[in-house]
């Protein structure tokens, strides 16, 4: 499609827009402007205005029957994360067996290394990509200390001098080159930075065939980007419910566990008892015994409240269809990029703007990480007064990622607009 930087362009796109309605479903912060433009929703995802109506259902349950709404609730809390599975599971292209809403993700990814990375001989490595999300970095690192191994046992790939973003064909050769010390492969599936969205089918071939282990961290990538885990072979994933997902600030998160792995119960696992086959939990005996598949990492009874909010949210994706979201997803971004580059071109003098995302669609989702050049946090600043609500990393990268589900074209519009004002 060909763009024009034009408010009536961006209002007819709006207008062709299939997804345009669920706008009204969210709620917009509206705290320092009356219309922001909302391009957190990588951070962040904005409030669905049902959440607040399955919240209260369940403080009414609580209320009305305490702790009998384990059972009278009209979604009973022993089994209300099962009202999550499907949907979730959809989102991020897996069974309902391999999939689980519970913890936090960094909870997660832990709980998942303890079964997946068991470094033993010369296998001992982990592989994973430079500047990995820092809460990664430290899971990692501990992980190969709880273990006894050196700090070195971590190898990162990172971009070449001067480049940006990490070239797949170093990952692959990487992992070849690593053979038979690779243990186990954790990488981000969309980097937190740069908004790269690797190959992760081809990175799962590569780790299998060296005989290593594979999982991701997906809080940048599910509700975001196309993902099929289970055919893709993926060993195990997390991620977020808070940023595409929109499921509430530190929400329940997702786990994945490939089927294969699902019957497999010498598989070491920190244990709880809602992991535990669930005919008999309740007999409170000894002995654990795993529910097959992703069920079987639970450790705790649901929180509630938060898997009400996730709940709100997975149905307004189970209603729009990943296929429809990505579609506008990659129009939009594609959208915004021309914007940027347009006001990018007509201020050269003073400022301009490297998208350092991928321009393959394929090779990203709806984040674009914009180094702007020759300004700095005094633009983002500006940008911030103007009504934008977007991201600043140190030195001078502005994060953005217009959500499918919420924002409009107009929203990208407006952003480029905003763009060009704060430019001193
Ligand atoms: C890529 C990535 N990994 C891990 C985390 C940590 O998530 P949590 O605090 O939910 O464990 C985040 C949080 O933003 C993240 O972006």
């Amino acid at each position: 499609m060909k763009f024009e930087n034009s408010l009536a362009f961006a209002q007819e796109l709006d207008q062709q827009d299939p997804l345009a309605s669920f706008r009204s479903r969210f709620h917009f912060p509206t705290f320092h402007n009356e219309n922001p433009v909302y391009f957190t929703g990588n951070s962040l995802g904005l409030q669905p205005k049902t959440a607040a109506t399955y919240i209260q259902e369940e403080l009414n349950a609580w209320a009305n029957y305490g702790v009998e709404g384990h059972f009278l609730a009209k979604r009973p809390w022993f089994s209300y994360h099962e009202n999550l599975t499907n949907m979730a599971a959809k989102v991020v292209g897996a069974l309902p067996i391999e999939v689980v809403i519970t913890h936090s993700l960094t909870t997660n990814l832990h709980l998942l290394m303890v079964s997946f990375y068991r470094p033993s001989g010369k296998r001992v490595k982990i592989l994973c990509e430079e500047k990995a999300f820092p809460s990664d970095q430290y899971a990692l690192a501990s992980q190969i200390s709880f273990h006894g191994l050196p700090a070195e046992t971590l190898v990162e790939v990172g971009p070449r001098p001067g480049e940006h973003l990490i070239r797949e064909e170093d990952i692959l050769q990487k992992i070849s080159e690593l053979g038979d010390e690779l243990a186990l492969v954790m990488i981000g599936g969309v980097n937190y930075y740069s908004g790269q969205y690797f190959d992760l089918q081809k990175i799962t071939a590569a780790g299998h065939a060296v005989g290593a282990v594979v999982g991701f961290d997906l809080a940048h990538a599910a509700g975001n980007v196309n993902l099929a885990l289970h055919n893709w072979n993926v060993d195990f994933a997390a991620w977020c419910g808070y940023k595409y997902l929109n499921s509430s600030p530190g929400g329940v998160s997702g786990l994945f566990v490939h089927e294969r792995h699902a019957h497999n119960k010498s598989l070491p696992r920190f244990a709880g008892w809602w992991g535990h086959n669930k005919e008999v939990r309740f007999q409170m005996e000894p002995g654990f015994d795993p529910i097959p598949g992703a069920e079987g990492w639970q450790l705790s009874n649901a929180p509630v409240l938060g898997m009400a909010a996730h709940l709100a949210s997975l149905e307004i994706f189970e209603e729009a269809g990943m296929e429809r979201i990505a579609q506008k997803r990659d129009q939009m971004t594609a959208f915004l990029a021309f914007l940027i580059e347009d006001v990018s071109v007509r201020n050269e003098e003073k400022c301009s703007f490297e998208i350092i995302t991928p321009t393959n669609p394929n090779q990203r989702g709806a984040q674009l990480s914009i180094l702007a050049k020759g300004q700095g946090k005094q633009l983002f600043d500006r940008l911030t007064d103007l009504g934008v609500i977007a991201d600043w990393r140190e030195p001078n990268v502005i994060r953005i990622a217009p959500a499918p589900l919420y924002n409009s074209y107009q929203d990208c519009f407006r952003f480029a607009q905003y763009l060009e004002r704060a430019i001193l």
